[in-house]
């Protein structure tokens, strides 16, 4: 059995309760095992059953948000689709025209309208992992013939070749064939052995309209992956109250207060042993590591050691067996961070991966890890991947954290920070204007300064890293601390400086620092909490961003310079999405 699943079973112990009872054996902890699984046993019991009707008993007893696409080898060369929740689509190529524009659905029940509300709710209390077997024979939708339902469906012409896609996004599609089939939930498509095209459903309803539609997309493929947006950077930003989601679904319970991370789980007792954790990484995954070190502290109340991959390596540090390693990387394959795993890994430490790639090298050679689930980054300037790969951390620390009764207060305001997130995200991506604006006011400059302290450190290095990376501008993140050791001499009337000043434990520090900035005659622009006067007094200009737990502040400052360093791009006529000399993921060494 070959199944290709997105999304999420919430009901999956108690159907791998019940396949346990019935003798299965599991390997895994997944929901995609329980469904291979689900799919087998109702074989066993109907080995009469088509591979469609398989499935359509398979979902009959899912709940959840799913998309699924199933391959057996005991039915070669077919292959059955459905979705319910989470978006599908068929994908339709042939080297003619088609016979038609929209393919009828077929009824696998003799049932008709009337009444169809109360039926289906009897229908329901039925299929509960009942030996329930839909009738076999099919009905033609209403107001279509017969001999309109399938074969014609087939190219005219000599030439019946035919190629079926099934994507759950028509960009993962698009260079193949522009007419595709959107299915609605619960459509079970199935392509059987002469290559026809088939889209069931149990039931008719009133509301369906019997038939799905083959429409032709007319966009080219750069803009239908890029949507509205002038740039993958600049969709990736905007995706983020969207992907910090996905990175969070099925792994918190924000009632219960609960965290769990499939994929480290079991792994946690050898974690809560350890002497100490590691973080290694390059870049913007590095800059993950920095924004949540004091929190894994914090938690852990483990030492916590960050590196750069490159400096590790070219250091030779000493590894021990009782040291978990983290490795973050967006791609999976970034190749300092690779090396810096095999060397750990060879002395005998744990290694867990923190990627966005899903069969990535970091993810096959890490013994456990968390796939961060931020959907595909496109620009080479990371934004999104950043965002998702702090929110695995902290989920870590939360997890780590579960039976530390003192940790309890922390973790609750934590968690229910994750909660409100999205929210805050859409009401700082409204700055967007605003930062325009602003970036028309630095954009012709040489150099800005990115100064914060604490858990907004991060943001500064990330900010200055983004803007350096996609604008060509010189930028440095400077840690407010260090401002009178250095880089203080820098500033004057002339140089562009953004400064981050949110309320936290060093609050008073910074409002310090930013006195010594604005006695140099320095005009900083702020970003600071909504309606803090304080600060505000001090800034040429103001970017106000909702307040949140200090831990998680990091990822609603860093966007406003995501943004910045967006416009200044564009006002510069930089390419935003293949900056000059840089690749997605570096790969060579
Ligand atoms: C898994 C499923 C997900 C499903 C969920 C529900 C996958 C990829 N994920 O997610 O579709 O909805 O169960 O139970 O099938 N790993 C590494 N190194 C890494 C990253 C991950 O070894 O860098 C390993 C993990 O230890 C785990 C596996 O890959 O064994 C999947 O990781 P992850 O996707 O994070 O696990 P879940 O969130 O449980
Ligand atoms: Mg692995």
């Amino acid at each position: 059995m070959w199944i290709s699943f997105a999304g999420i079973i919430t009901n999956y112990k108690d159907v791998k309760q019940f396949l346990v009872q019935k003798g299965h054996k599991f390997r895994s902890d997944t929901d995609t095992e329980i469904i291979a699984k689900l799919i087998k046993h109702i074989h066993g019991l109907h080995p009469n059953y088509s591979f469609r009707e398989l499935v359509e008993q398979v979902i009959q007893q899912l709940e959840g948000a799913f998309a699924l696409c199933f391959k057996s080898m005991h039915f070669p060369g077919e292959v059955v689709a459905t979705r319910r929740g989470s978006p599908l689509l068929v994908g339709i190529k042939t080297k003619t025209k088609l016979a038609t524009d929209h393919i009828p659905i077929l009824y696998s029940k003799d049932v008709f309208e009337f009444g169809g509300r109360a039926l289906s709710t009897r229908d329901r209390e039925h299929s509960k992992l009942k030996d329930h077997r839909p009738h076999g024979h099919e009905i033609p939708a209403h107001g279509l013939a017969r001999s309109q339902s399938t074969s014609e469906f087939l190219p005219q012409g000599d030439n019946k070749e035919v190629e079926y896609f099934f994507a759950s996004d028509a960009s993962a599609i698009i260079e193949h064939t522009d007419r595709v089939i959107y299915l609605l939930d619960d459509d079970v498509a199935s392509v059987e052995k002469e290559g026809v095209l088939k889209i069931h459903r149990l039931k008719r309803t009133l509301e369906d309209t019997h038939a799905r539609e083959i429409t032709t997309l007319k966009m080219e493929i750069q803009q239908i992956m890029k949507g509205n947006f002038s740039s993958f950077m600049q969709k990736e930003i905007f995706e983020q109250p969207e992907s910090v989601v996905t990175t969070m679904r099925g792994r918190i319970n924000f009632d219960s207060e609960t965290v769990v991370l499939g994929g480290i789980k079991d792994y946690i007792g050898e974690i809560r042993r350890c002497r100490r954790l590691l973080l290694i990484a390059c870049g913007t995954s590095y800059n993950s590591a920095i924004a949540t070190r004091q929190l894994l502290e914090e938690l852990t109340e483990l030492p916590v050691m960050v590196d750069l991959a490159s400096d590790f390596l070219d250091r030779n540090t000493p590894i021990f067996r009782d040291d978990v390693c983290f490795f973050i990387s967006q791609s999976g394959e970034t190749a300092d961070t690779l090396m810096a795993l095999r060397y750990c890994k060879q002395r005998g430490a744990l290694i867990v991966g923190i990627t966005n790639t899903v069969g990535s090298s970091i993810c096959r050679e890490s013994h456990c890890g968390v796939h961060i689930n931020a959907g595909p980054e496109i620009g080479v300037a990371s934004t999104k991947a950043y965002t998702s790969q702090i929110i695995s951390l902290v989920m870590f620390a939360l997890m780590v954290s579960e039976d530390r009764i003192s940790a309890q207060p922390r973790r609750s305001e934590i968690i229910q920070g994750l909660r409100n997130l999205p929210d805050q995200i859409k009401e700082v991506l409204e700055l967007d204007s605003k930062i325009q604006e602003i970036s028309k006011k630095v954009f012709e400059k040489k150099s800005l300064l990115v100064l914060g302290r604490g858990y907004n450190y991060a943001t500064c290095l990330e900010g200055a890293l983004k803007i350096k990376e996609i604008t060509y501008m010189h930028s440095e993140g400077i840690l407010a601390g260090e401002l009178k050791h250095g880089p203080l001499a820098l500033v004057d009337k002339g140089m562009p400086i953004i400064m981050i000043c949110t309320r936290d434990n060093v609050f008073v520090k910074c409002m310090n620092a930013l006195q010594q900035v604005t006695a140099r005659e320095g005009r900083p622009i702020l970003i600071c909490h909504k309606n803090d006067q304080e600060p505000q007094k001090y800034g040429s200009s103001v970017l106000e961003v909702p307040k949140t737990v200090d831990c998680l502040q990091g990822i609603l400052t860093v966007i406003p310079l995501q943004l910045v360093s967006y416009h200044v791009a564009v006002l510069k006529g930089c390419n935003v999405d293949c900056p000059r000399n840089l690749a997605k993921s570096v790969t060579v060494e």
